[in-house]
């Protein structure tokens, strides 16, 4: 087979360094790619964003299966104009990227579906938001509605603060047209687990659940960030958990997407929350989720080409999906100064890892022999093992094995696998 992976983040390489594995893989090409997915396959200087030119480079290259990473293209509707050419892509059409392009559809969605998700309001005018946030007293969360590149949420601490919000998403348009709607939503509190899910657009093959850290510091402190670690299976999500999700939020979502004349095919990544009053869903993604791809991936036994070309097929039926026993994590080194704004082409140095570790590129561009920085989150240092122990230990213990200047990453990615399991 011929593959395309779409995307440049650590996910892709992610993505890529699996492919790559598989005996069906004849050439693998990655637009735009980063510096370390040219050690699985060729980068190339395709523009995404153009579907004519993807097109164009898919025939020339005879590609026979397209994985389209991030969701810009996915809501872009790239998978619509390569399938209207006879392309086979993995991943949902624009119509069904809208489960994550927009969050006042997913909200409406999950409701007509009976789907726990907390309590909403959407609103497009900032005056009906402002009387509307004056009659909640209880802690909200507000949301633009559109792709913001995972900064669109905000978690306001007063009523000041979620009025100031509200006129920077209105007013200033800080999100852009992403904030032409907004929601408010009760905050909810429990923890997280990130549910990815394969799926041909009938049969649902849930991956092992992931846990992510998005916030900064250690300990769960600091701003915000688009992702500093993610660890696999999550011992939090029990098996009753995973059934319970997969009847009540996974089954629905699938059914009701294909009911609604918008089948999903690719991976639903569903944000879940473990309230005390049962899971309810944060999120729903398109997509693979980045950083818990980077996790989860060196934990899957089958082909995954096998499972991509099967969802494309519709056969996802008949592959046996396998996972390895044990557990993984992934570290992500960052550059001085993210989230706010990250410092770029510093050197970055490797030296050997053991065969149970890799390190997944993010924010990497190759120049002549050398590796630089190019973005915030740099590397994805992914160690996995028998057990989670062990995992954070090999990860940890290899952590000095890459370098570059002003390297920062949490030190307890991964710690709430080990508190869960004492
Ligand atoms: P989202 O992009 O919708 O997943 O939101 C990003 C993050 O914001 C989530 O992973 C949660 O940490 C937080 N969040 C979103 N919605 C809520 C909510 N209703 N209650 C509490 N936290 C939330
Ligand atoms: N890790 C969160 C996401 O991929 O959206």
């Amino acid at each position: 087979m011929n593959v395309l992976i779409i995307g440049s983040g650590g996910r892709e390489h992610a993505l890529a360094w699996k492919a790559a594995r598989s005996p069906r893989l004849t050439k693998l090409y990655i637009a735009p790619g980063n510096a370390g997915t040219s050690s699985c396959g060729e980068n190339v200087a395709v523009d995404i964003h153009d579907h004519d030119a993807v097109i164009h480079f898919c025939r020339r290259k005879q590609i026979d299966l397209v994985i389209v990473g991030p969701e810009m293209p996915l809501a872009g509707g790239l998978v619509d104009s390569l399938s209207a050419e006879g392309i086979h892509s993995f991943g949902p059409k624009q119509a069904a990227a809208q489960i994550e392009a927009s969050k006042v559809f997913a909200k409406d969605f999950m409701t007509r579906h009976y789907i726990q998700t907390a309590r909403y309001a959407a609103f497009t005018h900032l005056e009906e938001a402002i009387r509307y946030l004056k009659s909640v007293d209880r802690p909200i969360v507000i949301k633009a509605s559109g792709l913001a590149a995972g900064k669109g949420v905000i978690l306001p601490g007063t009523f000041e603060e979620a009025k100031s919000t509200l006129e920077n998403i209105f007013v200033e348009r800080t999100f852009g047209d992403a904030g032409n709607q907004v929601v408010i939503e009760e905050r909810l509190s429990g923890q997280e687990v990130s549910l990815m899910a394969f799926t041909d657009g009938i049969t649902i093959v849930p991956m092992l659940p992931a846990q992510d850290h998005k916030r900064l510091l250690d300990g769960d402190e600091g701003p915000n960030t688009g992702g500093m670690g993610a660890y696999a299976p999550a011992p939090v999500f029990t098996k009753a958990m995973m059934k319970e999700a997969l009847e009540t939020v996974l089954k629905p979502a699938i059914h009701g997407m294909r009911m609604e004349g918008n089948p999903f095919v690719g991976v639903l990544y569903a944000g879940l929350i473990l309230t005390g009053a049962g899971l309810s869903v944060l999120e729903f993604n398109c997509r693979f989720g980045d950083p818990e791809t980077q996790a989860v991936l060196p934990l899957l036994e089958t082909d995954l080409l096998d499972i991509a070309e099967a969802c494309v097929n519709q056969t996802l039926a008949d592959v046996d999906i396998r996972w390895r026993n044990g557990a993984a994590v992934c570290v992500v080194l960052a550059g001085k100064g993210y989230p706010e704004k990250a410092e770029s082409g510093r050197m970055i140095e490797f030296a050997p890892l053991p065969e149970n570790a890799v390190c997944f590129h993010a924010g990497t561009k190759p120049e002549n022999d050398r590796v630089l920085t190019s973005g915030g989150r740099v590397l994805g240092l992914t160690a996995w093992a028998g057990d989670i122990a062990s995992a954070i230990d090999t990860v940890y213990s290899n952590v000095t094995k890459v370098s570059f200047d002003g390297m920062n990453y949490r030190r307890d990615i991964g710690q709430r696998a080990l508190e869960g399991l004492k």
